[in-house]
């Protein structure tokens, strides 16, 4: 069972919350670079992890990220002035660069020492992988560069990320992309022939994947590892093999799903929390051997469509009711619901914004989710006793990949799997963090 208590540990990450102090000691993917490219450019409203924050790229092209309200008398700073090398609040004009400096006060006499008293809080902010990081944790505490995820390594034309806002908790999503036991079933494309029942008339929803057909209910094992969780789904092959998917979950909230074929892109997620209602949910699809195809940046399938007004609002969302069409259900799928990803969402959003895991009744099939809240706790628990979390300390750890792989009965998944599971690293690529 699962307590309350237990729910808040796992889903709270404010300013002082267990897990709001756990996931300031990672570097935190928040932007697409695209949404602060112009230097002295209109500065960005940011909320993450609870905090209201402002982001601005500065004359020189370095990123800010500060407190959110101004120091002197609480002026929102998205009115302020983007202006040779720093942001100034347009009220009296104290004026704030990116490391959080006051280095203007016009309306103080020249002699005032009141500027270099105050500062106002900066995080730190990298571009790195495709995307814009921010770290809000002790200074002392911070990791050189993000996790050495293999979407972030691989050269950009090898990638594509998309962002959209998922209406629920971080751990609600990660929970959904771990869960791969609902894929042969919410996903699940229908025989016209309503004259059969369901279960009959239920077809995979790829087809490419061998053995997913022949064996709908998958074993599921889940192996603890210094940078999360490893979860092998086995499926029979023959008499002699298994058919194994390994899928990963990568601390905090990163997970990998393994590729329909060998060689073929992978995919992956990021449930960034915006605050303990709300998160960001970046979708990556990569390959590391060679830049992508055009048809596989998939929009209409996992990467889900947004309003083009900055929000990252999915045009298919709670307030239409997910464009749920009745017809489409009865005949052509389990949720009538248009794409893999709006799907998901639609159902984890469906539970509200924090799910009450105290009252869940979890079945063999739910082994990765028990796992996962259990690996979190744990990295809370442990900052409590005074040991910080060791992953976002070792990059290098995040060198993995989900794989999808026919092995001997008998052999372990993770040691049968050991050359599959390698990703590239940095080193292979010349991949760089930019700072600031
Ligand atoms: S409130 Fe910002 S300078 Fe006065
Ligand atoms: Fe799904």
């Amino acid at each position: 069972m699962f307590s309350k208590e237990d729910n808040e540990r796992l889903t709270r990450v404010g300013p002082g919350t267990p897990m709001g102090k756990a996931m300031r000691r990672f570097w935190i993917p928040f932007l697409m670079p695209e949404e602060l490219s112009e230097r002295d450019g209109t500065p960005l409203r940011v909320r993450l992890l609870g905090e209201d924050l402002i982001a601005f790229r500065d004359t020189e092209g370095r990123l800010g990220l500060l407190e959110r309200y101004c120091p002197h008398r609480r002026v929102d700073l998205y009115f302020g002035r983007n202006e040779q090398c720093g942001l100034r609040c347009v009220y009296h004009g104290w004026k704030f660069d990116i490391k959080g400096n006051i280095v203007d006060m016009p309306a103080e006499p020249a002699n005032s020492t009141l500027k270099d008293e105050l500062k106002i809080t900066a995080y730190p902010i990298v571009e790195w992988g495709g995307l814009i990081w921010a770290y809000m944790g002790d200074p002392e505490c911070m990791p050189e560069v993000p996790p050495e995820i293999e979407w972030g390594v691989v050269p950009p034309a090898h990638r594509h990320i998309t962002k959209r806002l998922q209406e629920t908790n971080f751990a609600q999503g990660v929970e959904g992309g771990i869960d791969s036991s609902h894929v042969g079933i919410l996903h699940s494309v229908l025989n016209e022939d309503t004259q059969m029942p369901f279960r009959q008339r239920q077809i995979s929803p790829n087809l490419a994947i061998p053995y997913l057909a022949s064996d709908t209910a998958p074993r599921f094992f889940v192996r603890h590892t210094d940078y999360g969780m490893a979860i092998g789904a086995r499926r029979n092959a023959t008499d002699e093999e298994y058919y194994w998917r390994i899928t990963q979950f990568l601390a905090p909230f990163y997970t990998m799903i393994a590729p329909n074929k060998a060689g073929g892109p992978i995919m992956g997620h990021a449930w960034v929390p915006i605050d303990d209602h709300n998160c960001w949910l970046f979708t990556m699809t990569w390959n590391a051997q060679r830049p992508l195809e055009a048809h596989e940046l998939d929009h209409g399938g996992v990467h889900a469509q947004v309003v083009p007004d900055g929000s990252y609002r999915p045009l298919i969302n709670r307030t239409n009711d997910y464009r749920i069409d009745r017809d489409a259900q009865r005949l052509r799928s389990s949720t009538g619901i248009d794409s893999i990803g709006m799907q998901d969402t639609a159902i984890q959003e469906s539970m509200g914004t924090i799910v009450d895991r105290s009252r869940e009744n979890l079945g063999s099939g739910d082994a990765a989710i028990v796992g996962f809240r259990k690996s979190l706790l744990r990295m809370t628990d442990g900052l409590e006793a005074g040991q910080g979390p060791m992953s976002p300390l070792h990059p290098e750890w995040y060198r993995v990949r989900s794989v999808a792989i026919v092995l001997a009965k008998g052999v372990d998944f993770i040691e049968g799997a050991t050359d599959q599971l390698k990703a590239i690293s940095p080193e292979d690529m010349q991949s760089e963090v930019r700072h600031g």
